[in-house]
C-alpha cells in the first residue's frame, strides 16, 4: 500500500501550530520524589488504571499516522515500568517515526542504558540538579548521586545521538551550582538546559515563589564564564530573554555541547508550541498549563474499531488545545503533579 496516497493530513491546531510531537508517561510512578515535582507521600494511581504497553503502542500508532514524527517517554520514571525496553523497540519501529527519546533520572541507567539505544531510543536527557551529594538527597528525597553519575557515564557509553542533562534552578538550593553544572555538561560533549520550575501539583517542601530564577539571569552569569557564539545569541540586554525562533539553545566556542533555557515563567513560548501529552492513565493534555483533557484510554480499551476511532478523537481533541498557559509562582493552578503529566 503506497502510505502516502492514505496519510491523513497533519495535525494544525486552531491557532496554526502543527502538532508532530508526543510526549507519553508511561508510569506516574518515581524511584526518587523531588522536591519541586512530587509531594513526599504520594499515591499513586493503581495498575488497571494505567494504559498497557499494547494500549500505548495502539495510540502511538494513531498519532504517527496524523503526522507525529517525535515521540518522548517520560513518567515518573520511565525505566520503572516493565517492559519498557519492548515498547522502545515496538515504537521506535512506526513508519514515519524520526525519532523517539526519552527523560529520566538516571538512576537506572547504568543498567539499561545499553538496551535503550539498541532498542531505538536516539537521544536521552537526564535530570542532574546538582553535582554534589548532600543536594542530590535533598532535592530527589531518595537520589544518590553516585548512581545517577554512573548512569550518565554509561549513557555516554552507550551510543546515543545527544543527551542532554537538565536542570531544575532553585533559588538558593542549587542555583549557585549552574556554572559547574554547565562545565560538567559541556566537557563530556552533552548538552544542558536550565529550567524555571513550574507550579505543578501541591507542593511542601518549599514556596514557589520564594525559589524562582529567571532564565535571563542564568543566561547573564553563564555568559561571563563561557564565550557565547554570536550567531545565535540571546539578548542578553533585553528585559526578555528570547532568541526569536522556537530554540533557545545557545552555542558555546570550544564546545560541541550547547546551553538551554526552559523559561515557561518568563518567556511565554506557547506561539512555538508543537506538541500535546499522554498520561499515564491514558489522558491527552492539550497543554501543561490548562486542565483540558479527552480520555484515550476509553477510546483504546477493549475496542476493536480503536484505529478508526482514535484519529477521529485526536483531531477532535486538537481542535481544543489552548492558546497558551498562565502560570503564577504565587498560586498552584494546576492539581497535577509533574508525574502525572510528563515532564
Ligand atoms: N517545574 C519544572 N520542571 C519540572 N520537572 C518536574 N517537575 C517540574 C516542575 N515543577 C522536570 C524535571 C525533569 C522532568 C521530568 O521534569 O526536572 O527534567
Ligand atoms: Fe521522579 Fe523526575 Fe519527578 Fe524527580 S522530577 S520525582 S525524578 S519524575
Amino acid at each position: 500500500m503506497n502510505h502516502k496516497l492514505t496519510a491523513q493530513p497533519a495535525l494544525i491546531d486552531p491557532f496554526g501550530r502543527t502538532v508532530n510531537y508526543l510526549r507519553i508517561s508511561v508510569t506516574d510512578r518515581c524511584n526518587l520524589r523531588c522536591v519541586y515535582c512530587m509531594a513526599e507521600d504520594m499515591i499513586f494511581l493503581p495498575r488497571e488504571q494505567l494504559l498497557s504497553l499494547e494500549e500505548i503502542e495502539t495510540i502511538a500508532k494513531a498519532f504517527v499516522g496524523l503526522g507525529v514524527n517525535k515521540i518522548r517517554l517520560t513518567g515518573g520514571e520511565p525505566m520503572v515500568r516493565k517492559g519498557i525496553v519492548g515498547l522502545c523497540e515496538k515504537l521506535s519501529s512506526l513508519d514515519g517515526l524520526n525519532e523517539l527519546v526519552m527523560t529520566t533520572n538516571g538512576v537506572l541507567l547504568d543498567q539499561h542504558a545499553n538496551d535503550l539505544a539498541k532498542a531505538g531510543v536516539k537521544r536521552l536527557n537526564i535530570s542532574l540538579d546538582s553535582l554534589q551529594a548532600k543536594r542530590v538527597k535533598q532535592i530527589t528525597r531518595h537520589g544518590q548521586l553516585a548512581d545517577v553519575l554512573s548512569g550518565i557515564e554509561a549513557a555516554g557509553n552507550a551510543g546515543f545521538e545527544r543527551i542532554k542533562l537538565n536542570v531544575v534552578v532553585l533559588a538558593g538550593v542549587n542555583d549557585d551550582e549552574v556554572i559547574d553544572l554547565a562545565e560538567f555538561a559541556l566537557v563530556r560533549g552533552f548538552d544542558i538546559s536550565f529550567i524555571e520550575e513550574m507550579p505543578l501539583g501541591e507542593i511542601s517542601s518549599h514556596k514557589r515563589k520564594d525559589t524562582q530564577v529567571a532564565s535571563l539571569s542564568l543566561a547573564q552569569r553563564l555568559a561571563e564564564k563561557f564565550d557565547f557564539e554570536p550567531e545565535n545569541n540571546l539578548d542578553l540586554n533585553s528585559n526578555q530573554l528570547s532568541n526569536k525562533g522556537p530554540s533557545r539553545y545557545q552555542k558555546v566556542s570550544g564546545y560541541t555541547g550547547r546551553i538551554g533555557f526552559i523559561s515557561p515563567m518568563t518567556d511565554n513560548f506557547c506561539s512555538r508550541c508543537n506538541r500535546v501529552r499522554l498520561t499515564s492513565e491514558g489522558k491527552l493534555l492539550l497543554c501543561l498549563g490548562n486542565e483540558h483533557s479527552m480520555d484515550l484510554r476509553e477510546i483504546v480499551r477493549d475496542n476493536t474499531n480503536a484505529e478508526v476511532d482514535l484519529p477521529i478523537a485526536i483531531r477532535d481533541a486538537i481542535t481544543r488545545k489552548p492558546e497558551k498557559h498562565h502560570f503564577d509562582a504565587n498560586k498552584t493552578d494546576i492539581i497535577r503533579f509533574m508525574n502525572m503529566t510528563g515532564g
